[in-house]
């Protein structure tokens, strides 16, 4: 069952994001969870990914990783790769970073732009839409696994 909620402000992107990586910490899983972040530019997939990782106890900056494609996060023994793949010109450069080692069974993968990455991606446990309404943003959580649906269920 899909999950959808009204968030008024930044701020309220930024608390589902630390509610959401609770839940997703709570799963046991045999692979990689695997979020895929989608959304119009400027539609808030950094600044959920912000609340995530400062949710898991992040004290500095979340920087975007339009340049670096992948940002690596070590935090409470998890590995956390944000993704940000607006810039990839070619899947195959995923091959030469080396993407299989990212999705390895202890880590979550946020990514966004995931659509540029096609074929060479893991598939996601949740989609996480975000659509504009006005000044505000709709989140909307769309579970594509048992794990994905056990998230959701945590969220409620
Ligand atoms: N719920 C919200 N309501 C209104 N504004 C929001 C909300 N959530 C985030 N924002 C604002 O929207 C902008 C989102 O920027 P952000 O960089 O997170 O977008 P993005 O989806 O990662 O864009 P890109 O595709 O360029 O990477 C920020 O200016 C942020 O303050
Ligand atoms: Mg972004």
């Amino acid at each position: 069952m899909s999950y959808s909620r009204f968030l008024p402000d930044e701020q309220a992107t930024i608390d589902f994001g630390r509610m959401l990586i609770r839940a997703v910490c709570q799963i046991t899983s045999p692979h990689a969870i695997t979020l895929y972040l989608n959304g119009d530019l400027g539609a808030g997939k950094t600044t959920l990914s912000r609340g995530m990782i400062q949710g898991l106890g992040h004290q500095g900056n979340v920087k975007s990783p339009t340049y670096t494609l992948v940002e690596e996060y070590r935090l409470q023994g998890k590995r956390i790769y944000h993704f940000d793949l607006y810039r990839l010109s070619d899947p195959e450069e995923l091959e030469f970073m080396g993407i299989r080692d990212y999705f390895s069974a202890d880590s979550i993968c946020l990514i966004e732009w995931a659509e540029k990455g096609a074929g060479l991606l893991a598939e996601p446990d949740l989609s996480v839409n975000i659509s504009y309404t006005d000044n505000a943003r709709r989140i909307e959580l769309i579970p594509q696994s048992e794990q994905g649906e056990a998230i959701i269920q945590l969220l409620k």
